[in-house]
């Protein structure tokens, strides 16, 4: 009989290396890797024949960058999903990605288990093990490296005794997760959260003292919440991400330094480069404002903050989440039209705005002879606006005199 098998998701790095060692030790199993590609920049193809080379007896690798933009990344801005104001949540919207496809190879393969290499104190541990309950609820979770509790230098040794292959190179002193959407930094000198990030912390973006002297003007095209194209040019998502990318990160636009809430109760924080999701939720937002009725961008941005949570809890595959798109793509139906943003010196500002479905009626809105908005309306509307607090304020007199 043939050896019971787990899927490991398979990065290249150091933990997810000796993982494939450590399931063969620990309980004797067969390790397929699985390498998901979401447009970070390692070769993933190395990455893939790494996984083979340690150990694994079968190794693949999934092209899951234009899932990854039209089915993650767009709901995401579509909802203008940014965790506590700021993190645009790159890292915990591939999660739930690559748990799928994890159990998608289970599933293909044959195996009872899947495995990551998250340690016990972060968000992705989370977003994996919901993730993959949620799809499929019969699968065992195995998390190597929380279970071993094994330090960086103890996991450096054990690959040594295995004739892993431990990256030579200057090790960096930083934990960094990217994809398409962004780039995460922790760990080093960043542990301590007084000291501003070094020069070495960043790799996307330019020092805004680098930035050019010239500024680059977008004009982004959004049909009902997609955006669609730049100046004028129809690109796929994942071809505009990345040039707003390079050249938001040109601009020195993009980064984020941040003191963050874990879900596991830490406070952590946390380097951002982002220049894309930076972007594009500004402008998304701004052609909200130009096309949504008041009372639905004001009750909107309060389920924004819900989606965001519900992402960043690593619930993705929820009924909360599945009712919160809901409502989110009807609302979208209208969000079309260009907006121009201004990119210069570490700053993305939105000066123009465009839309057929626009809802600006300049007629109401000038201050000139062209003026149709109802002067003599408005004194009766703000007596019975009005009306509760001033039957409040009387009262408060009366109270006061007796
Ligand atoms: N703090 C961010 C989050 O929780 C980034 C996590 C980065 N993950 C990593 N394994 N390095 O989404």
């Amino acid at each position: 009989m043939g050896k019971e098998k787990v899927v490991l998701a398979y990065s290249g790095g150091l933990d997810t290396s000796v993982a494939i060692k450590w399931l063969q030790e620990k309980y004797n199993l067969d390790v397929i890797a699985l390498v998901v590609n979401l447009g970070q920049p390692a070769d993933i193809e190395a990455v893939r024949d790494k996984a083979l080379a340690i150990g694994a007896v079968e190794s693949y690798m999934i092209d899951a960058r234009k899932e990854f933009a039209e089915e993650f990344v767009l709901p995401a801005l579509k909802a203008n999903a940014v965790y506590e104001g700021r993190y645009p949540l790159a890292t915990a919207l591939a999660r739930p990605l690559i748990a799928k496809h994890l159990v998608e190879q289970a599933g293909r393969s044959g195996a009872k288990t899947v495995a990551h290499g998250c340690t016990g104190k972060g968000n992705d541990q989370v977003r994996f093990e919901v993730s993959v309950a949620a799809l499929n609820p019969f699968l065992e979770v195995i998390a190597p490296i929380r279970e071993w509790g094994v330090s960086r230098e103890g996991a450096i040794e054990y690959a040594r005794k295995h004739g892993i292959p431990v990256p030579v190179t200057k090790k960096s002193p930083y934990s960094v997760d990217e994809n398409l959407w962004g780039r995460s930094c922790e760990c080093g000198v960043l542990e301590d959260p007084w000291v501003e990030p070094p020069a070495d912390a960043f790799s996307w973006t330019r020092d805004v003292s680098q930035a050019p002297d010239e500024p680059d003007y977008m004009e982004i095209d959004f049909r009902a919440g997609k955006p669609v194209a730049i100046n004028g040019k129809k690109k796929e998502f994942v071809k505009l991400i990345l040039d707003l990318n390079r050249v938001g990160g040109k601009h020195g636009i993009g980064r984020v330094d941040m003191l963050e809430n874990r879900l596991v109760g830490i406070k952590t924080r946390e380097i951002y480069e982002c220049p894309a999701a930076i972007i594009l939720p500004l402008a998304h937002r701004e052609l909200e404002a130009l096309t949504l009725e008041r009372d639905l961008v004001h009750y909107k941005a309060g389920l924004e903050q819900k989606y965001a949570e519900v992402v960043y809890y690593g619930q993705w595959y929820s009924p909360l989440k599945e009712a919160l798109d809901a409502f989110i793509d009807k609302t979208q139906e209208s969000v079309s039209g260009t907006i121009r943003v201004k990119l210069f010196k570490g700053n993305a500002i939105v000066v123009g705005r465009r839309s057929k479905k626009s809802l600006y009626d300049y007629s109401l809105a000038t201050y000139e002879a062209a003026d149709a908005f109802s002067h003599e309306s408005a004194k009766g509307f703000i007596k019975l606006f009005g009306l509760p607090i001033k039957v409040w304020a009387k009262k408060q007199r009366k109270q006061e005199s007796r």
